[in-house]
């Protein structure tokens, strides 16, 4: 995608230098970040410097490969997966890079191990980019057959940040929002602000914003009542892990969606890639680890001042306990349809091994 004219991918080699868009400042600062060595990726992931699951996935892979400059040997391999491991427990697209990365070091002498590593993880961000390429041309024939029916603008409800920040480039959820719009078919995008960390309003907006895509930022709380009054034609969110049954894990709320999507009789997908799919689970609400992150990310609020100045601010009653659960599960039954770099397919262990028969247990 394009700023200000020039294109850039979240994650990309200057010279020796693996570097990232910093999104903690984003949409006010757009600044590159260099991550020199293993615990300058972690950290990034960790702060959230990168997020969004096939982002975190690509820094992790990126970040095994910095640590084989410092250590290729097998106990190298090994700290440095664990050290990524730890970072985030929910978007599964980290666990996926790090042991296919891990696999395909093992394999090599150890000599050989640092450059291999960084050639592994360029594969792994240049697929992220096609697959998210394909996600937007299966998703955008969704919206452009909606907009032919409807013969006006397709409104698209989207919650978080699934776009080309939480990817390499494209994104996944506003991958057919983009593709549809390059197109010609007229949409316009709700973006949930996403409290508490407000990466919709923050980081969707400012790529919608980027791209010239019509938008509007609505507070979390305002899909429902959009939905009832005919406002919104479908809902697409991202995921940071669906299972093999089609349950779809996603930001805190998108759950809420579902349900007033489901109420409201309107569509309700999921877009995402392989990486995203964790094939050993079928019971997305019972096992599926869910981040709980700083307390302070709702007590606190940061932004920019009318006079220019980041600033935080706190915004809770002192004292109140607070939990502060960074995913929830959307069971299947909620989800119209999963959007993937091979078609699109019913949220459901028949849909996915459609697509993905390969990965059909034997009978
Ligand atoms: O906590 P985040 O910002 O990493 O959460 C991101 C999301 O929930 C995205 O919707 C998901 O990772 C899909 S990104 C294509």
């Amino acid at each position: 995608m394009k700023i200000d004219g020039r294109p850039y991918r979240t994650i990309f080699l200057d010279g020796d230098d693996v570097t990232v868009i910093d999104q903690t400042r984003l949409p006010f600062a757009f600044e590159l970040k260099r991550l020199a060595n293993l615990d300058d990726a972690a950290v990034a992931i960790r702060t959230m410097v990168v997020r969004g699951a096939p982002l975190i996935g690509v820094t992790a892979a990126y970040g095994m490969a910095l640590a084989m400059r410092q250590d290729a040997s097998e106990a190298g391999i090994e700290r440095a997966s664990a050290t990524l491991a730890a970072t985030r427990p929910t978007a599964i697209n980290l666990r996926w890079a790090l042991d296919r990365m891990a696999s395909v070091l093992r394999r090599a002498p150890e000599a050989a191990r640092a450059a291999l590593a960084f050639t592994e993880a360029a594969s792994i961000a240049d697929e992220d980019v096609a697959s998210c390429r394909a996600i937007g041309e299966h998703g955008a024939k969704i919206l452009s057959e909606i907009a032919a029916k409807k013969g006006g603008p397709v409104n698209v409800l989207t919650h978080c940040n699934a776009g080309w920040l939480a990817t390499v480039d494209w994104g996944t959820a506003l991958a057919p929002i983009y593709v549809a719009h390059d197109a010609g078919v007229p949409v316009h995008v709700f973006v949930d602000e996403t409290r508490p960390r407000n990466q919709g309003a923050a980081l969707t907006a400012f790529e919608l914003n980027a791209h010239g895509v019509p938008h509007t930022v609505i507070a979390d709380n305002a899909g429902g009542h959009l939905m009832q009054h005919g406002q919104v034609d479908l809902c697409i969110v991202g995921s940071d892990r669906t299972t093999a049954s089609g349950d779809v894990c996603n930001k805190i709320g998108t759950y809420l969606k579902a349900l007033a999507a489901t109420d409201n009789r309107i569509p309700f997908y999921a877009a995402l890639p392989f990486s995203t799919i964790d094939w050993t689970l079928s019971d997305g609400v019972r096992d599926i680890p869910i981040e709980e992150r700083d307390a302070r990310e709702v007590t606190h609020l940061t932004g920019r001042t009318d006079e220019g100045a980041f600033a935080t601010i706190a915004v809770v009653s002192p004292g109140s306990p607070v939990a502060n659960p960074a995913f929830d599960v959307t069971p299947a039954r909620l989800v119209t349809g999963i959007i993937t770099e091979r078609g699109v397919c019913d949220a459901s262990e028949a849909g996915l091994t459609r697509l993905y028969p390969e990965r059909r247990r034997a009978a």
